[in-house]
């Protein structure tokens, strides 16, 4: 459903409730999406991004109800991903020589996607555009998190839309912050920043310091996904400059996977060693690869100081969910973060090798050669491994 967010503009996106996976099948989106798409009208009439391609037909239905559509003057697109460009060749049917105002990177980008050429015009940081009484101000915002991604600020309004960076796959008929669980809100906020943004932490803390320093009024942030910050707006960017600095909790994290449960009883038995070791301050957790959702795991990741890998040895390997976990955590570049690997093995052992040559190769400081036992541990062994786990901790052991 349609709705003002303030008298001039109105939210023309999609809620995609039923979303669950996005990226193909890289990111799980259990509480769904949005697709935010904003017009704003003033003497001129400028459109905000559009929606996802299958709801293009959708899309520009609702904006026929809303606005007669020739009266768009400007279409703004901060980022060609088809998430928010997907209707654009719909609406460009009707409109075909309206402009769109979008980077440089942008322009190859939409004619990457659609071989179109449209009414492109090129803008860069600190350009402006009217609209009449009030203008909108462009901020290119390069690698966050494409090439194309770039902000604009509304005057008057003091509203900053900011394309992906502050947004969260999170559905809800109630557009605001300040009208949903906060809990949630801020469980799939981390979740955006750990999953999308973490490669690009350096550039959003130099992103975010640019748009402090420009000394804009700032009443409300609306993201490309997700609610609007309307409710002190800054608490997001400020939590954004947190997790852009290496962020980590009082957390340490054991992923694992295993054949027949004897990784999965080295596990248990370093969490038990850590939690005899550390005080009740500092949270362990203990994931299975193969059964927990990957973008959950990179959470937690995120937020961890410690991650301790256990894979038992297999075909001279490791197992594949705990390879293909490695493949995401290597691509998002963790910094500061510390990390040992365990697992058994029945004759070769190989496992212990390349998981430490993983950690090392995906950024993580190896703080140990690694503990590995021979076949199923035994009570023994499991004891041994209790007490190997302290070593982890600074001073333990
Ligand atoms: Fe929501 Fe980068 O697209």
């Amino acid at each position: 459903m349609l709705q003002k967010i303030s008298k001039n503009i109105t939210w023309v996106g999609k809620t995609d409730w039923n979303l669950k996976k996005f990226h193909g099948h890289e990111f799980s989106t259990f509480k769904g999406t949005t697709y935010n798409s904003y017009l704003i009208r003033d003497e001129k009439t400028a459109l905000i991004d559009t929606v996802w391609k299958p709801y293009a037909k959708e899309f520009v239905e609702n904006l026929k109800n809303e606005i007669d559509i020739d009266e768009i003057d400007y279409i703004i697109i901060n980022h060609a991903e088809i998430d928010h460009s997907g209707a654009l060749p719909e609406l460009m049917e009707l409109i075909p020589d309206k402009p769109i105002y979008c980077t440089q990177n942008c322009i190859s980008s939409l004619k990457g996607h659609y071989h179109k050429d449209w009414n492109f015009v090129q803008v860069e940081t600190g350009q402006k555009l009217s609209l009449g009484k009030k203008e909108l101000i462009f901020i290119e915002a390069m690698m966050l998190h494409w090439p194309d991604s770039m902000f604009c600020y509304l005057t008057g309004n003091n509203i900053l839309f900011s394309s992906d960076a502050f947004g969260q796959h999170y559905a809800s008929e109630c557009l605001f912050n300040d009208l949903v669980d906060k809990c949630e809100l801020s469980i799939e906020a981390i979740k955006y920043y750990a999953n999308i943004l973490t490669p690009f932490s350096r550039l959003v803390a130099q992103k975010i310091d640019e748009l402090i320093g420009l000394k804009l009024p700032l009443d409300m942030i609306c993201p490309s996904h997700g609610i609007i910050w309307r409710d002190e707006p800054m608490q997001i960017v400020n939590k954004y400059l947190e997790w852009a600095g290496d962020y980590q909790e009082e957390q340490i994290l054991i992923l694992y996977d295993t054949m027949w449960n004897g990784t999965g009883l080295l596990a248990e038995s370093i969490k038990d060693g850590l939690k005899e070791e550390l005080d009740e301050s500092c949270a362990v957790k203990i994931l299975n690869t193969s059964t927990i959702d990957k973008s959950e795991i990179i959470t937690e990741v995120f937020k961890s100081k410690m991650v301790l890998f256990g894979s038992p040895t297999v075909n001279s390997g490791i197992l594949s969910s705990m390879a293909s976990i490695f493949e995401l955590i290597k691509g998002l570049r963790f910094k500061g973060k510390k990390a040992a690997a365990f697992g058994c093995f029945g004759w070769s052992g190989e496992s212990i090798e390349i998981l430490n040559s993983l950690i090392k190769e995906a950024g993580f400081e190896l703080i140990d050669n690694g503990y590995s036992c021979l076949w199923e541990p035994d009570d023994m062994t499991l004891k041994q491994v209790r007490k190997y786990a302290k070593k982890y901790i600074p001073g333990g052991g």
